[in-house]
């Protein structure tokens, strides 16, 4: 089943902290959105990795923002004075993706937020398989929102998709910078990984992944959507060779809970934090006079 569709109505903000300069706009459901643009630097593989993994995400029980596909007409950009957003949106004319907007959510920070280590092992079990990469420290892509964690931004993950004629040498491939994964310190608690393993790579079946897949438009695939279908089949077969790594990292990190020590993961950690700019407060923008905000199924 494809996703939902909305047509954007306005163009509310720029999101600027954002790589690929996702906008906030309005749709004709009356939700906002965060759009990631088609005609972005990263390209539509990214969008296509942001449905693939997000939906994934969902369909493994982790909580991601609903995701649609949003209709843009670059004319919604007119009155918008910043040139390159006005380029953005004329490169990105039609279907673009949109992650439903958390109003007042905040970026996840270890020091502020519990996070129990059964999520904590799930997440970092599905960016491991994705060979999601972009859950750093300094780039964490989890938000803090009606008391819960939220996962975003996963246009990152499935890099070996931008060259499928060598992907399959990556179906063994570790996670890079599993060391540096900001959930790696929560998640370090006795076989919390060892059982997210269990639990996970038995539900990461063919048929689950193909209507994962279905939910891709059509027209953002490059090669035929079984191709990714088997390659993350052949991560879960292949498991053994990532598993091993992440827990050998998970080791060092719960030596780090246990002696109180800043190690190599302690000052990792330390660094992220000193370094970590000034994030966009959804709530600041909010009032400055946006947007109503939404009613949740599952807030
Ligand atoms: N659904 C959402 N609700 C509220 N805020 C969001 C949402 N999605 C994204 N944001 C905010 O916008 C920022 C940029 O979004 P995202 O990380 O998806 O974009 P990006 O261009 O891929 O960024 P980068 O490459 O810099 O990580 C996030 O860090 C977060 O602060
Ligand atoms: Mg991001």
């Amino acid at each position: 089943m494809g996703l939902r569709r909305v047509t954007a109505v306005r163009y509310a903000a720029a999101l600027r902290e954002g790589g690929s300069l996702p906008g906030l706009m309005e749709g004709d459901d009356l939700g906002t959105w965060v759009v990631k643009f088609r005609g972005a630097g990263q390209g539509q593989g990214a969008l296509v990795a942001e449905v693939v993994v997000g939906e994934l995400a969902r369909a493994l029980g982790l909580p991601v923002p609903e995701i649609v596909v949003v209709d843009v007409d670059p004319r919604l950009g007119r009155t918008e004075p910043d040139q390159e957003v006005q380029d953005l949106l004329r490169a990105s004319a039609g279907a673009n993706l949109g992650l439903d907007y958390l109003p007042g959510s905040i970026t996840y920070d270890p020091l502020a937020f519990t996070v129990a280590p059964e999520l904590a092992a799930r997440v970092l079990w599905l960016d491991a398989l994705t060979l999601n990469v972009d859950r750093s420290w300094r780039n964490p892509n989890l938000l803090v929102w009606g008391g819960g964690l939220w996962l975003i931004d996963h246009g990152a993950a499935l890099y070996p998709h931008h060259d499928w004629a060598s992907a399959d040498g990556s179906v063994a491939r570790t996670l890079p910078g599993v060391a540096d994964h900001v959930l790696l310190p929560a998640a370090a608690r006795p076989d919390a990984f060892a059982r997210a393993d269990a639990e996970l790579a038995g539900q990461v079946e063919a048929a689950l992944l193909t209507a994962v897949l279905d939910r891709v438009p059509a027209d953002w695939l490059a090669v035929p959507p079984e191709r990714y279908v088997r390659w993350l089949l052949a991560r879960v077969e292949a498991r053994a060779a990532w598993r091993d790594a992440v827990i050998t990292a998970l080791g060092s990190a719960d030596e780090v809970r246990q002696t109180g020590q800043a190690g190599q993961a302690g000052q990792a950690w330390r660094a992220g934090r000193a370094g970590r700019p000034e994030w966009l407060r959804a709530g600041d923008w909010l009032r400055t006079g946006g947007t109503r905000p939404r009613r949740r199924a599952d807030a």
